[in-house]
């Protein structure tokens, strides 16, 4: 049986995802990339740009993707959460490689409200449903956020498991 190849995607504005994305990557042994912008979104001034992209749906250009998503059989993509939406990167990250990702996965941080509506959003941009779906408050990752991050991994092992037993069979 062949080994899985897993990627763990994520952007990160404040460090609070990546926290997430190691973590989960570690322990799933799985390769990790961070998706970069060209955008400032350093301080208010980002902030405030990050929220106006955000409204406006407006795509942002990020720095290409290094690693190949279609080589992977499970992608893991984190986002923070921005207007109860998928922030603008991840946002064009999903469009830009969505005919090419295999089985999928998705990560959340986010301060108290809109993660379901955003999982919704990247369910629909990614153009299918993800195996799991991990929500994490900003201050639950602060505090090592491990049951969730726990669960998350256990139930993607479970996948992958299955998975390898039928070859990543789709
Ligand atoms: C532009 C912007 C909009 C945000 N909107 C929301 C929101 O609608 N709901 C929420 O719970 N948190 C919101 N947040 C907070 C972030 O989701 C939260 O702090 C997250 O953990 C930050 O992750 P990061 O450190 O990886 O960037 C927003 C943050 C930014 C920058």
């Amino acid at each position: 049986m062949s080994e899985a190849k897993v990627l763990v995607v994520y952007f990160s504005r404040t460090g609070t995802t990546r926290l997430l994305a190691q973590a989960v990557a570690k322990m799933l042994c799985a390769d990790l990339e961070e998706i970069c912008d060209r955008s400032n979104r350093a301080g208010v001034a980002g902030y405030l740009r990050s929220l106006v992209d955000i409204i406006r749906k407006r795509p942002v250009e990020i720095v290409p993707a290094g690693r190949d998503v279609a080589t992977y059989n499970l992608v893991v993509i984190g986002t923070p959460v921005w207007a109860s939406s998928v922030s603008a990167p991840v946002r064009s990250y999903l469009v830009e490689n969505r005919a090419r990702l295999p089985h999928v996965a998705f990560l959340c941080s986010f301060g108290g409200r809109g993660a379901d509506k955003a999982m919704t959003e990247m369910r629909e941009l990614a153009g299918k449903p993800a195996i799991a779906e991990c929500k994490v408050t900003a201050a639950q990752a602060r505090r090592g956020a491990n049951a969730a991050v726990a669960v998350f991994v256990r139930v993607l092992k479970g996948h992958i498991a299955r998975f390898q037993a039928l070859e990543w069979m789709c």
